[in-house]
């Protein structure tokens, strides 16, 4: 079977074709990065827009690099939320349309479903029940994934995701959209001695987490300093070392507590380098194996809903003809697929 992915819920539209016996045959993805970033962070309207002009020239291109036509498709499958309202319609409407003219099945996907399969593309010792961190822009979730479908949130960020405290600090150190990946590369500057911030929630029970607060003692602390580019690498350092050991922190109990034997951290902030090297000390301190999405396919990608849609559409998850897009949409409220 070749399932065609849709991904547009946020920045990035995605397209890629999964094939079930040869895997990831044609990925393509358009970053928005630059639309957005003299606005600081993502204007709704624009991106929706610019799904509508970019999706169909990627399924092109996508279709050209697995030397396949639009005929050979045997199913389609769309991000239907959580994100930006109209930026899903967009890809809801290109991907159930051509589901239609093809007479081949549609299936939605939830976003963060897509993020926390994303590992299980490239790496087949993954097996369900298996404990999930996911970090993206938007969510900060420890998960413990039961089956397909089926996945308790064991706690969650309280306000702020990580990513979007990672934005927030990013901007207010003067530096440009998006903030993730351009914190990670200052703090490499940053001296380790010149502040400690604090690792919020971690002196109560529980696996909640908060970062709006991290995010202001950053501010705070730049609005103190002498502004100078190596004050701002230290505050870099320091952001995203407290905001890492946090996650270690409350992993290593959610570990002790599932008792779960796999980790799979998923989403945009999984391509930290910090995460991942301070991660894999859970491996020797605890007997448990962490799982990462190769780097691209961190940050949002057509490759994990093609993949999430082929897993459910082998149990026939699939909807009528008409659509909804859902801004909000809790990965808890998704239902077991059954066999
Ligand atoms: O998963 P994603 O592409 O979109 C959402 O579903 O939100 O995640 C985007 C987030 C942004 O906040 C971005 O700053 C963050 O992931 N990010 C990173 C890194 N690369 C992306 N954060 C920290 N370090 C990185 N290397
Ligand atoms: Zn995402």
């Amino acid at each position: 079977m070749r399932v065609l992915g849709i991904e547009t819920s946020c920045d990035e539209t995605g397209i890629a074709i999964y094939d079930s016996e040869k895997g990831l045959i044609g990925h393509t993805i358009y970053s928005q990065i630059e639309l957005h970033r003299e606005y600081g962070g993502v204007v709704p309207e624009l991106a929706s827009r610019d799904h509508v002009h970019k999706a169909l020239p990627l399924i092109e291109e996508a279709l050209l690099q697995a030397k396949l036509r639009k005929s050979d498709i045997n199913a389609v499958a769309y991000t239907a939320g959580p994100g930006l309202m109209g930026a899903l319609l967009a890809g809801a409407s290109i991907g159930r349309s051509l589901a239609w003219a093809l007479n081949v099945p549609a299936t939605e996907v939830h976003h963060m479903e897509g993020h926390l399969l994303a590992p299980l593309l490239e790496d087949d010792s993954i097996q369900f029940p298996f404990l999930s961190l996911l970090v993206s822009g938007g969510h900060t979730q420890l998960i413990l994934a039961k089956a397909l479908g089926d996945y308790e949130i064991l706690g969650e960020s309280l306000d702020d995701a990580i990513g979007e405290a990672f934005d927030k600090t990013a901007k207010m150190l003067e530096l440009p959209y998006p903030g993730g990946p351009e914190i990670s590369q200052l703090a490499l500057k940053g001296n380790p001695k010149a502040y400690k911030f604090p690792r919020p929630m971690t002196d109560r029970p529980g696996l909640d987490f908060s970062y709006s607060g991290l995010k202001t003692f950053a501010i705070n602390t730049f609005n103190k300093s002498d502004k100078s580019q190596q004050a701002k690498a230290d505050i870099a350092l320091a952001f995203q070392t407290a905001a890492v050991d946090t996650l270690f922190i409350k992993c290593k109990r959610a570990i002790i507590q599932t008792e779960a034997k796999q980790l799979v951290v998923a989403g945009g902030v999984s391509a930290n380098n910090y995460l991942r090297e301070k991660l894999s000390l859970l491996e020797q301190k605890l007997s448990v194996t962490v799982h990462y999405p190769g780097k691209e396919f961190c940050t949002d990608n057509g490759a994990m809903i093609a993949f999430a849609g082929w897993l459910r559409l082998q149990h026939k998850t699939t909807q009528s003809l008409s659509f909804t897009a859902r801004p909000r949409w809790p990965l808890s409220d998704l239902k077991k697929v059954k066999n």
